[in-house]
């Protein structure tokens, strides 16, 4: 199947889909993160993107589009927040972080666009090193020549921190 033609926006020019992705978002790390919600994650997707290497400021959100504009998934980077405060002190951000496929849009080749533009963004942005933290998809995140690096907790559930280099 050829790849689906995809455009990225940036999430808040869609704010009506944010409700359904933070959702989705909720109901996939609620369990991680035990002062999150969907309200929380619902504002987040629909803030105004802030372009700043401030990693104490950075939280980005974009949207994946179909030709028929449809919303099909979202993807964040973020500054920090990602891991508990000890971790934190030695795993520097930015985080891609937040990604999320309809269930009725996955192996489609989105999830893969979004990574890709993500970790574009941060190079273009100056950062020589993006981060992601992730319960399940260690081998998905592998075959797109992610590295792991720490094991980790989150509300006491292992999880795996894993890198890329962002080649200059
Ligand atoms: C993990 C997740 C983001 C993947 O999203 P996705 O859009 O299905 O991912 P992709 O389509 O890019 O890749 C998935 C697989 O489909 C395959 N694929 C991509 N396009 C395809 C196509 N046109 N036809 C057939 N297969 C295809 C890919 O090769 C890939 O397999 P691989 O990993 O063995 O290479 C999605 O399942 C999801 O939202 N899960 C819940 C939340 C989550 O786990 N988020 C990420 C963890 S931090």
């Amino acid at each position: 199947m050829d790849p689906i033609a995809l455009t990225i926006v940036p999430a808040c020019s869609r704010p009506e889909a944010a409700p359904h992705f933070a959702q989705l978002q909720f109901e996939a790390w609620g369990h991680l993160y035990p002062h999150s919600s969907i309200e929380q994650s619902t504002f987040d997707l629909r803030a105004e993107l802030l372009p700043t290497t401030d990693l104490a400021l950075l939280r980005m959100a974009w949207l994946a589009l179909d030709p028929d504009d449809s919303p099909l998934g979202v993807i964040m980077l973020l500054g920090g927040g990602e891991v508990e405060p000890d971790d934190a002190l030695e795993l520097p951000g930015p985080w891609l972080a937040g990604l999320i496929v309809d269930p009725r849009s996955r192996r489609e080749g989105v999830a893969s666009a979004l990574i890709n533009f993500v970790t574009a963004k941060a190079k273009d942005m100056g950062f020589e090193r993006l981060r992601l933290v992730t319960e399940h998809e260690v081998s998905f995140y592998e075959r797109r020549g992610w590295v792991r690096e720490r094991e980790v907790t989150l509300n006491s559930v292992p999880n795996t921190v894993m890198f890329t280099t962002l080649a200059p």
